[in-house]
């Protein structure tokens, strides 16, 4: 079976999971128990400072994605196209097959719905697989961060845009910080897994941004859980390395030629 289908007969048997990666060493670890490791554009925000992902570039993801390629196997790895690089279907396939091409990754991910339907039905009849996303849009979010469904209007028109990428042949749909009920809803009228951040258990899947768990990135939002604070163990290990080279303990004969 291939790793798409495999990923779709997932759903309503085990649930999906799915982490970002930035470079090879996070991604190898990952590897091991993902079935998505994705490269997002949220790169921008977590390493480099930017307010908003808007100002990630097609260099940048490209240069990491090639990082993380080296540290996956066996997970599907999605990597996230940028603002400004899907605008119409020639840039996003042009931009899509630099991707793919450069990076070997295994699909794009998109955020929108029915704005950009024909983009991503281009894409997929030019055999590029796609993932999409819908709720919060950080691409194209102005303003204070709110979640999405609390109008009904809102509720509507992400359940129709839900479906349409369903039907363009996206091989998943990434919610973020969507409603419980309606994350519910949408996942229970596709076939195709949604993968929840801030969506409830009520999706297919979850996924988070690795350094927000693993407490590298200094982030406290609701739908983060902090399972580890590698900052301290980092910390501790600077501080004895320091000690050692202020003590001459290191480097010893071993560590020498
Ligand atoms: O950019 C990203 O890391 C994402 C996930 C948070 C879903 O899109």
């Amino acid at each position: 079976m291939n790793k798409f289908k495999n990923l779709i007969y997932k759903k309503n048997k085990s649930k999906i999971v799915c982490l970002t990666a930035y470079s090879k060493n996070i991604a190898s670890i990952l590897d091991n128990h993902c079935d998505i490791i994705l490269v997002g554009d949220s790169l921008g925000s977590v390493l480099y400072n930017f307010k908003s992902t808007r100002n990630v570039s097609l260099d940048m993801m490209i240069e990491h994605s090639k990082s993380v390629r080296m540290g996956v196997n066996n997970s599907i790895m999605v990597v996230d196209m940028p603002h400004n690089t899907y605008r119409n279907n020639s840039e996003a396939l042009k931009n899509a097959k630099k991707i793919i091409l450069e990076t070997k990754c295994d699909a794009v991910k998109l955020e929108g719905g029915k704005k950009i339907i024909n983009i991503v039905k281009h894409l997929i009849k030019n055999k590029i697989p796609v993932q999409g996303h819908l709720g919060v849009l950080p691409q194209s979010q102005k303003g204070k961060f709110r979640f999405k469904g609390k109008k009904l209007s809102e509720r509507i028109k992400i359940l129709n845009d839900a479906k349409l990428l369903e039907q363009a042949g996206v091989f998943s749909i990434v919610l973020e910080c969507v409603e419980t009920s309606l994350a519910k809803t949408i996942t229970r009228e596709l076939m195709i897994p949604t993968i929840g951040i801030g969506s409830s258990s009520n999706c297919d899947g979850q996924v988070l941004v690795t350094d927000d768990l693993i407490g590298l990135n200094p982030i406290n939002v609701r739908f983060v859980k902090k399972y580890l604070n590698i900052t301290k163990y980092i910390n501790s290990a600077i501080v004895n390395f320091k000690n050692d080279v202020q003590k001459k303990k290191f480097p010893q004969k071993k560590n020498s030629y």
